[in-house]
């Protein structure tokens, strides 16, 4: 998790220029109830997109009351057949709950490649250590929405395929080619779906 607090609350300033680690805070007779208050989670999100899926943040950048209490959570909704893809946070375990639909999450752990998975339905639990790759899938016929929890402010994503196939400037095709042992045309065919 991130740092203790040293005060009550320090809702960000997320204007202030200065700040690495975390944001300066609002000055106390500035802030309100409101800044308490955050429903950007409470709308569907778009899952017309290709992976069929769509993930809301509530974290220190869009809900900045957050700022050093060392906790976040995301929306994710995912269509039937869709797929939140294999990625991972940098600074944070994920609590998974589901909340409708069934989905297969599962994440492999950096000892032997370990795979742990497990179909989850309605009211039903995963957690996702910190830093290992994860995912997703939507295994039932409608659509399927979780509520995930994080013990960072910002966890971070790291999301495996355009990490590696969408790198800007682009990662070497020889590199990938090595890497996945395949040819610099495969390279090339999976780099072209990840064209920003
Ligand atoms: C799901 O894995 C999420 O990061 O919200
Ligand atoms: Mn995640």
């Amino acid at each position: 998790s991130d740092p203790d607090p040293l005060q009550d609350f320090c809702v960000a300033d997320l204007d202030s220029a200065a700040g690495t680690n975390g944001f300066p805070c609002k000055p106390l007779a500035a802030v309100t109830s409101d800044d308490f208050f955050f429903d950007g989670l409470s709308t569907e999100g778009d899952t017309g997109n290709v992976i069929g899926s769509s993930v809301a943040s509530a974290n220190v950048l869009t809900f900045p009351a957050l700022n050093t209490l060392g906790l976040s959570m995301n929306r994710v909704d995912v269509a039937p057949g869709g797929l939140n893809p294999p990625h991972s946070h940098p600074r944070a375990s994920e609590l998974i709950l589901v909340v409708e639909g069934r989905l297969l999450v599962g994440f492999v752990g950096s000892a032997g490649n370990r795979f742990f998975s497990k179909v989850l339905g309605p009211g039903e639990n995963f957690v996702v250590p910190k830093g290992l790759v994860h995912f997703q899938y939507n295994v039932g016929e409608v659509k399927a929405v979780a509520v995930t929890a994080f013990d960072s402010q910002l966890p971070g994503v790291v999301v495996a395929a355009p990490t590696l196939f969408g790198a800007t400037p682009p990662i070497p095709d020889e590199v990938l080619a090595k890497a996945f042992q395949v040819d610099q045309k495969t390279v090339a065919m999976i780099k072209s779906k990840f064209e920003r």
